[in-house]
């Protein structure tokens, strides 16, 4: 049954949160604290009005509504996706048994820290991107930013209602803590690494769009599994919001790489540097960047905490109900990333068997590299329709990474495993240097007019919600 949500109250919702007052009215003293830490850390570009899509129910037609809203005053609402009274467990240990509607008192802890995780990284690209709005190439572009932003706003509120709603007071103070970390603070920074890197630049801003937030999209996928069936159902929800997410990243890359086949051809050129273009060497190494980065969100190549999660029907596989196999994986095995060691002790790039369980980490990250084989796909066939001989690719997992097996050794986006001094001195030629970093800041003029756009990107095929390109997405004070 949905409840359509009623825009009556504080907070927009379709949880009958009239129906628990006393969760109301804590969530209602939430509030004023999630509206100051977006005026003080949330987009800085001073506006009157954006056009934006608000949820305003989860049903197959029409979950959301398109209109020119002022920010501050966004209705930020909490969304379940539709209660499927027959769900079972679709893995684990509890298979085949009924969802839970409440958290086991047993793994409390564990999907307390589960949510919070997922809780911190939301509001953190929020702070992450929070400067953007003042160099966006156009005014659509201004407002899919803004409309990110929003989202992942909602989608705090969606991890806030949880904490409150099933963790008691454990749950309410972890909600203020979501709100004090700030990303890239230095006394409580955000969670996980990729989320206290800066968003400097609008290359940055559609290369995290298209593989951190493709993260996020992965982890969510594996939470939509989850038996603790209210986790199950507001990330099934998050996960229709991501879509535009992943969006805005894929359509941003491929304008930015189609203005640059353009620039090139032109000039007949590949130094499109000092001609208002961004080079393909440059756009290669913000996707090295951001990609390894974003592999590091998976966690280590074996984990028995993500084993045990499993077994106890927490945090499922990506799309676990299209595998074929008994969904327990108690005897099963997986290919991971490992070093090997030889003879001498000279560490080699290689594969290790584990046991199913403990690679899921490796599994979901799989699922992930695949998708964004897909990107790159796409960029590639507009660099060959453009008749550009040069293509993008996905580095190697072994490539700057932080986390995991790879972490302890240096590699080239090709997989070749570099002694530590070679790695200092060729990094500037895979991953974006200071003159790179400057380059394509110095292209980041803003263009604020109705219809124009900037040099460096061409325009989107399609507006937003049937809306032409040239179409007043953003009043600016
Ligand atoms: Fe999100
Ligand atoms: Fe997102």
């Amino acid at each position: 049954m949905t409840t359509t949500a009623d825009y009556t109250e504080k907070i927009p919702n379709n949880v009958n949160l009239h129906e628990d007052r006393r969760l109301q009215r804590a969530l209602e003293s939430w509030q004023p604290n999630f509206l100051n830490w977006w005026q003080t850390m949330g987009p800085t570009l001073p506006t009157q009005d954006v056009y934006l899509r608000t949820a305003v129910n989860v049903g197959r037609d029409g979950w959301a509504q398109f209109g020119h809203v002022a920010m501050p005053e966004y209705r930020w609402g909490i969304f379940l996706a539709e209660r499927d009274p027959g769900r079972t467990v679709g893995f684990g240990e509890h298979k085949g048994e009924p969802v839970w509607a409440k958290v086991p008192g047993e793994y409390r802890a564990e999907l307390q820290r589960l949510i919070v995780i997922q809780g911190d990284t939301e509001p953190a690209s929020v702070e992450q991107q929070r400067n953007l709005g003042a160099t966006a190439p156009s005014l659509y572009d201004l407002r899919n930013l803004f409309q990110v932003n929003v989202e992942e706003g909602r989608h705090l509120w969606a991890m806030v209602y949880l904490l409150h709603a099933y963790f008691g007071r454990e749950g309410r103070e972890e909600a203020e803590e979501l709100l004090h970390r700030n990303s890239g603070s230095l006394d409580s920074p955000r969670i996980l690494g990729a989320f206290n890197e800066e968003t400097p630049d609008w290359l940055s801003f559609f290369m995290f769009t298209y593989f951190t937030d493709r993260d996020g999209k992965y982890q969510l996928g594996t939470l939509k599994e989850s038996a603790f069936d209210p986790l199950s159902r507001t990330c099934e929800f998050m996960l229709k919001e991501e879509a535009h997410h992943m969006m805005v990243g894929t359509t941003g890359v491929d304008r930015i790489v189609q203005r640059t086949v353009e620039v090139m051809r032109e000039h007949d050129t590949d130094d499109v540097a000092g001609l208002g273009a961004i080079p393909l060497a440059v756009i290669q190494k913000y996707l090295n960047f951001h990609y390894s980065v974003s592999l590091d969100l998976f966690g280590g190549d074996t984990s028995t905490n993500v084993a045990n999660y499993y077994t106890a029907g927490l945090k499922g596989r990506w799309l676990e109900d299209r595998r074929k196999d008994d969904h327990k994986l108690t005897s099963d095995a997986i290919m991971v990333d490992a070093l090997s060691e030889d003879a001498n002790g000279e560490l080699s790039i290689g594969q290790t068997e584990v046991s199913a369980l403990v690679g899921l980490n490796t599994d979901l990250r799989r699922e992930y590299t695949a998708d964004c084989q897909g990107g790159v796909k796409r960029w590639n066939r507009i660099l060959e329709e453009g008749g550009v001989r040069q293509r993008l690719k996905l580095p190697h997992a072994a490539f700057n990474r932080k986390v995991g097996a790879f972490a302890a050794i240096e590699a080239t986006p090709d997989g070749e495993k570099i002694p530590a001094q070679e790695w200092e001195r060729r990094q500037g030629d895979w991953l974006p240097t200071d003159v790179d970093k400057t380059y394509v800041r110095s292209l980041m003029q803003p263009v604020h007019q109705r219809g124009k756009i900037a040099a460096w990107i061409a325009p989107p095929r399609n507006g937003i919600n049937g809306q032409p390109f040239d179409y007043d997405y953003v009043h600016l004070l």
